[in-house]
């Protein structure tokens, strides 16, 4: 695909198909996360790529409790009361039924990152760019995924499960499986809003 196509298509994909990933494709996607920058070029990234059908299990009962104390935020709980059809009411449709599905994923990854002591922006930009090569190299492939963060409310649970040592931390859990519905342009503010020329606040030609 046209690098263009796939930036331009790719996003959250939540609902997906049970069938497995191919060992060679799950493989190009890693492949596209390892070549992502970070801080000083330490790579401190770890990825869990979780196959194990009961281990995919434990994982979407632990993000399904995990969804169930995120519907007690205020914004999310909003969100939760909007008209069905509208922008958010169709987000938390999309996001619940990740919620009750997220296990059947064929594929979950467990994106971490070293850290010492407490999480800065700069950690988060160490690990992130990864994370975005692989949601870009999925939707390359044909692959749909959603980057996810809520299993953070689970992170203690998390990490037992999976063995993840001291010093790490779980930065995005991503589905990734063959979508049951088409890609397409996600809805985004657009350019002339968000980019400006030389000085914040002017216009920016062509935008
Ligand atoms: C930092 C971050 C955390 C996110 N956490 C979750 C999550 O826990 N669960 C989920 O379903 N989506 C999560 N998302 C996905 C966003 O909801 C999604 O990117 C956004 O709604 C835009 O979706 P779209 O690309 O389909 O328009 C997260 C996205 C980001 C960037």
């Amino acid at each position: 695909m046209d690098f263009f196509d796939v930036v331009t298509t790719q996003r959250a994909i939540r609902r997906l198909r049970p069938d497995p990933i191919p060992d060679v494709v799950l493989r190009q996607i890693m492949d596209a996360a390892v070549c992502a920058p970070s801080g000083g070029n330490r790579q401190g990234w770890s990825f869990v790529v979780i196959r194990d059908t009961a281990t995919r299990a434990r994982l979407g009962a632990l993000y399904r409790e995990a969804w169930g104390e995120l519907m007690n935020v205020p914004y999310y709980r909003d969100a939760a009361a909007a008209p069905p059809d509208s922008p958010a009411g169709k987000l938390v449709a999309s996001a619940r039924h990740l919620a009750e599905h997220l296990g059947e994923a064929p594929v979950l990854v467990l994106a971490c990152i070293a850290a010492d002591g407490a999480p800065t922006l700069t950690t988060g930009a160490s690990i992130y760019p990864a994370v975005q090569n692989i949601l870009l190299a999925a939707r390359a492939l044909g692959i749909g995924s959603c980057l996810t963060t809520i299993h953070r409310f689970r992170d203690a649970q998390v990490k037992e499960l999976l063995g993840i040592p001291a010093g790490v931390e779980t930065t995005a859990l991503i589905p990734l499986g063959y979508p049951l519905r088409k890609f397409g342009r996600p809805p985004r503010r657009p350019v002339a809003e968000v980019a400006f020329a030389d000085r914040w606040g002017r216009a920016l030609a062509g935008a």
